[in-house]
């Protein structure tokens, strides 16, 4: 698969497809209810975290998305953890906030090459770390994808999510 990635969807059908896609990746019990729910947090991360999204086009398919940027709002919960691994937090650090892959698509490799091309970004304008915290807690997709991606675990944060799951710290030097 020869991934393109776009800082923008090309039209508007793609982002009711991603915003679908958010939904259907964390609805009930692990995070939205309602369409609408999802539609707001990308809205949020987007306005008020000033995130940046990043999408995966296989030929003119959206295959996936990601969204970055600063740490902000998780600062307080990513430093803890560095310090608790007696490791220092540095503060030119970004977090990829929310990655979601198209169900028909996963496992081929998307889901890494987002985090690789953010990675490289971020690695051009000098930060050193990246952080995330994993959905679906150790058992899940999200963990095996980072740490297949050369990330490390730094906590488990029990309960992170509404059904109860378990929400994993890991960071990776860049
Ligand atoms: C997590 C997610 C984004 C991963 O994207 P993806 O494109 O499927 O992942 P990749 O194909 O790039 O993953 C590659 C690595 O992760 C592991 N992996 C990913 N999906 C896997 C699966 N279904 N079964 C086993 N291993 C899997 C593989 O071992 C692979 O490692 P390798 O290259 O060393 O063999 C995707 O599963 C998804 O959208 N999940 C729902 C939303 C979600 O949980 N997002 C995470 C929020 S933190």
């Amino acid at each position: 698969m020869a991934i393109r990635t776009s800082k923008e969807p090309d039209n508007l059908q793609d982002l009711n497809t991603l915003i679908g896609l958010i939904f259907d990746s964390f609805k009930s019990p692990g995070c939205y209810s309602e369409l609408r729910d999802a539609t707001r947090d990308l809205c949020i991360v987007k306005e008020e975290l000033k995130h940046d999204l990043l999408i995966a086009y296989d030929d003119n398919s959206f295959v996936g998305f990601c969204t970055y940027g600063d740490v902000s709002i998780e600062k307080g919960i990513y430093k803890n953890a560095m310090k608790s691994k007696g490791l220092k937090y540095e503060k030119k650090s970004f977090t990829i906030s929310m990655i979601a892959v198209m169900p028909e698509q996963r496992a081929k490799g998307v889901g890494k090459e987002l985090v690789k091309r953010v990675i490289e970004e971020h690695k051009k304008i000098g930060h050193k770390h990246s952080y995330v915290t994993c959905f679906g807690g150790k058992c899940g997709n999200s963990y095996k994808m980072f740490k297949s991606s050369g990330y490390t675990e730094l906590t488990t944060m029990c309960y992170h999510y509404q059904d109860g799951s378990e929400g994993v710290v890991m960071y990776k030097e860049i």
